[in-house]
């Protein structure tokens, strides 16, 4: 029996967790959910996006599920995404992105896993303006790479790599511009992929990974970098298979784990039964792996799989003329997952 806080978010959030909890139970792993508020569901409760309760419950399990959440806009809120990262260290952003086949997308052949470092570079938040003559006449940002930082979410995808049997990790820098900040980065990197001759260790600059990301997705396995340059790859990671509706990511940190969907609460869409459930039924498959449940993970795929194969179970996104609403969807996968 695994302990997780459950949150089921704002907008589309609630039906798309819904149809996910109904495709995660279905695999007959016993989950007991703690269901907890955040961003404006939470907003209306509590007076904040992201109450003390919520934190307590996901400290105690360790464990989080979670649903989009709407950001709150003025009234000096922080984030939740940052406030969350900020307390259980959510150092490892890991998004995987594996071509569906049946949708008419540029590329059938994408199997790549991005691994973001989630708390440095220059994101740090170390960023000012400097003022001369009463007007800003400069500003800088400055980005941090420590080794601690560096070597946690190295071994991560070295050993997500392991676990996964998946067989190259490539490492993206600019370290022939950036030396000291990237340059340590790549240094840490090559004298961690010593420890793991079983893996292929391969490194590549930025702007030449995009172009080859773009021409030859293929070569890519396991990608890890910082940051910034994570933030920008995995969106590009998730348009070569079809993009928001069907990426998943999860936050791997010191005090706890994390999963959702890339997209949104789609406000636009709420209440007509007419999102996608589909990427937040992958992050389950996600947690389910990052529980070691290998077997219940590859049941969630495969259902998943067929069905946008057979493209007729599916939301209207993926099939303009289909009448299937979110819940009708999440039954079918469950069904197939309960085989
Ligand atoms: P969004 O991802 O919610 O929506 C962008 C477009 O994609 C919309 O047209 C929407 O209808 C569509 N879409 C998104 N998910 C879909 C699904 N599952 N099925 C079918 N169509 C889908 O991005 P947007 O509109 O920029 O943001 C809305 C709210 O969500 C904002 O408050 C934003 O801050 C928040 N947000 C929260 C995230 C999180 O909690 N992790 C991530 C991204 C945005
Ligand atoms: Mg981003």
């Amino acid at each position: 029996m695994y302990r997780v806080t459950l949150i089921p978010g704002d907008g589309i959030g609630p039906s798309i967790m819904e149809a996910a909890v109904e495709v995660v139970e279905a695999t007959g792993v016993k989950f007991e959910w703690d269901t907890r508020l955040a961003g404006m569901a939470a907003v209306e409760k509590f007076d904040t996006p992201i109450p003390f309760e919520t934190i307590e419950s996901i400290r105690e399990r360790k464990l989080a599920f979670k649903g989009p959440l709407t950001t709150p806009v003025g009234g000096g809120f922080r984030s939740v995404n940052v406030a969350l990262r900020q307390e259980f260290e959510l150092f490892a952003n890991v998004r995987p992105a594996i071509s569906y086949e049946g949708l008419n997308n540029r590329y059938n052949n994408v199997n790549i896993v991005t691994v973001r470092e989630n708390t440095e570079g220059l994101y740090s938040g170390v960023e000012h303006f400097i003022k001369g003559d009463g007007k800003v006449i400069a500003a800088e940002s400055i980005s941090i790479i420590t080794r601690a930082g560096s070597e946690r979410v190295i071994r991560y995808a070295f050993d997500y790599a392991r676990q996964n049997k998946r067989k190259r990790v490539t490492l993206v820098h600019k370290a022939n511009i950036l030396k000291c900040t990237t340059g340590l980065f790549l240094e840490i990197g090559k004298e961690m992929a010593k420890e793991y001759p079983d893996i292929e260790f391969k490194d590549r600059i930025i702007d030449a990974c995009a172009m080859e990301m773009v021409m030859n997705p293929e070569v890519y396995d396991v990608i890890v970098t910082m940051n910034l340059f994570g933030d920008i790859l995995s969106d590009l990671a998730a348009g070569l298979v079809g993009g928001l509706g069907l990426t998943a990511g999860a936050n791997i940190g010191k005090g706890a784990a994390l999963f959702e969907a890339v997209h949104g609460s789609a406000p636009d869409i709420a209440g007509k039964n007419i999102a996608n459930p589909v990427a937040v039924i992958m992050a389950g498959a996600m947690m389910l792996e990052h529980l070691g449940e290998l077997d219940a993970a590859k049941k969630i795929d495969r259902a998943v799989r067929d069905v946008i194969k057979e493209n007729k179970f599916v939301t209207p996104d993926l099939n303009k003329a289909s009448k299937i609403g979110t819940k009708e969807m999440g039954t079918e996968i469950a069904r197939r997952v309960r085989g």
